[in-house]
């Protein structure tokens, strides 16, 4: 058994990865996406234990300590990554609370998968947590968690955070499961969101499918009946980077050199575009390739003068929406390829791989202007750290409407990634934005990004769930 600790995270995936290869030999690496962009810094500054899955399935683990960080390995079956992973969590609900830009599909043995493999974790953390610990629980795939634990260790501090969107009721009662959903997060004394939009669209769902008395931003649950009544914060927590060190490493010998090497190797452009994502529909990849596209068709770019590095990382590869995604984006690339290349210049350079963080800083050094997409997306950090990376405050984020990331950072060109040409216009404004306007917007967005870092994020969630306890 692992030493208990007064703190723990529990969140599906550990900040590591575990490959095992035919010879049984282990690696890690660093984990996909925003959620451990964010905590990882937050763990590493506060003694605790991260209970999460490993990344593989059938991979049993010992609690082991990395990176500054106790991680308290969860393992799943094959069968438990294939319905409660890759199924409920990510083709039902992700979907789900995504403006179904997918129709999520809902299965009764993902259901139950789901249900079971929440158990798993809140045993898991039952046994970590000290008398009295704080337990941060994260993300959709999490949300039975809070209750089960509640019920497992009514001692514990207990929080939520949601890292996506939360959907208006309308769609969040297609499912099935709705009311077992918003039980599993009452469990919780604070319930975090990025943007004041999805705790609203959370409070309507609360007030109209459960029996919970919602008032302000302050929920009471309980049976009138049998005297116990609790009470919970609801509220909205936009998360953010851990600026000043990536700021740092951007500004290094190192990356500044290997940024001008990449404008090198690219062909020297004029113009570079730039795109960073998980390769995910939520994403807004197509969209991006059609507007970049249709710029090209109607010459008011001309390539190779302007070229766009699109970063797909590879994502949940076995899921079926993202192998047509994944089919139709490398489709549209190498059409416009084949329209628009000349011998051994390209515009768009697509690559399906994922980088380690000194190259994304060096990418994001080398662009002009980043472009953000998302049809919808809960925060997106991709936007922080381009920001955090313009150490010379010449690049131009553009960023659409459906990120929490918009609320954040209004000085970024804002706009809609269904209105193609509206889009078009944005990129265009982009181009020709004189340097001043440029340097004064990045000021402005930097100062932004300094200021609401990751840090201050959790140190207020924490400090909310705390009084919470207290109250
Ligand atoms: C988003 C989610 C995280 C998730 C990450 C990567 O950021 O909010 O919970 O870990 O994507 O996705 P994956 O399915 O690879 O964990």
């Amino acid at each position: 058994m692992p030493d208990q600790a007064d703190f723990v995270v529990i969140a599906n995936r550990l900040p590591l990865d575990v490959t095992v290869d035919d010879s049984g030999e282990i690696t890690w690496e660093r984990s996909p996406g925003g959620l451990v962009t964010a905590m990882a810094p937050v763990m590493q500054s506060r003694d605790g234990a991260w209970v999460g899955w490993s990344g593989t399935p059938d991979v049993d683990l010992t609690p082991f300590k990395a990176d500054g960080m106790t991680l308290v390995p969860v393992t799943l079956s094959a069968d438990e990554v294939s319905d409660y992973y890759e199924g409920f969590s990510n083709a039902t609900l992700w979907p789900l609370y995504h403006d179904v830009i997918v129709a999520p599909e809902f299965h009764r043995q993902w259901w139950n998968a789901y249900d079971r493999v929440n158990r798993k974790f809140a045993e898991a953390a039952a046994t970590v947590a000290s008398e009295g610990a704080t337990v941060w629980v994260h993300d959709y795939q999490l949300q039975l968690v809070p209750a089960l634990l509640r019920k497992l260790r009514p001692d514990l501090t207990i929080g939520w955070f949601n890292h996506i969107p939360f959907p208006p009721v309308e769609i969040f009662s297609q499912l099935p499961w709705r009311e077992r959903v918003l039980d599993g997060l009452l469990g919780a004394d604070v319930l975090g969101f990025q943007r004041s939009w999805d705790s609203e669209n959370f409070l309507r769902s609360v007030k109209r499918l459960t029996g919970a008395t919602v008032r302000g931003r302050t929920i009471t649950v309980g049976d009138k009946t049998k005297r116990v009544r609790r009470r919970l914060k609801v509220g909205v927590y936009p998360i953010s980077i851990d600026a000043a060190a990536f700021a740092e490493l951007a500004a290094s010998d190192a990356v500044a050199t290997r940024a001008q090497e990449i404008r090198t190797e690219l062909g020297d452009p004029d113009v570079l575009l730039l795109g960073v994502d998980r390769l995910d529909y939520t994403k807004g990849i197509r969209h991006r390739l059609k507007i970049f596209g249709e710029l090209l068709r109607d010459g008011l770019v001309a390539a190779p003068q302007v070229c766009l590095m699109q970063v797909a990382s590879p994502s949940r590869e076995r899921v079926e929406q993202y192998k047509t995604l994944r089919d139709e984006v490398e489709v549209t690339v190498g059409r416009i390829n084949g329209d628009y290349s000349a011998l051994g210049r390209v515009p768009v350079h697509y690559l399906h791989q994922t980088f380690p963080v000194e190259e994304m800083a060096a990418m994001y050094r080398a662009a002009d202007v980043m472009l953000v997409t998302s049809l919808r997306d809960g925060m997106n950090l991709v936007a922080k750290e381009f920001v955090a990376a313009q150490v010379d405050l010449n690049g131009v984020l553009i960023l659409s409407e459906f990120t929490g990331a918009a609320d954040d950072l209004p000085q970024a060109l804002v706009m809609n990634p269904h209105d193609i040409e509206g889009a078009k216009r944005t990129v265009l404004r982009a181009l020709d934005m004189p340097r001043e306007d440029r340097r004064r917007r990045m000021r402005s967005l930097r100062r932004r990004v300094m200021a609401h870092d990751v840090t201050a994020w959790a140190d207020r969630f924490l400090s909310d769930l705390a009084e919470a306890a207290t109250s």
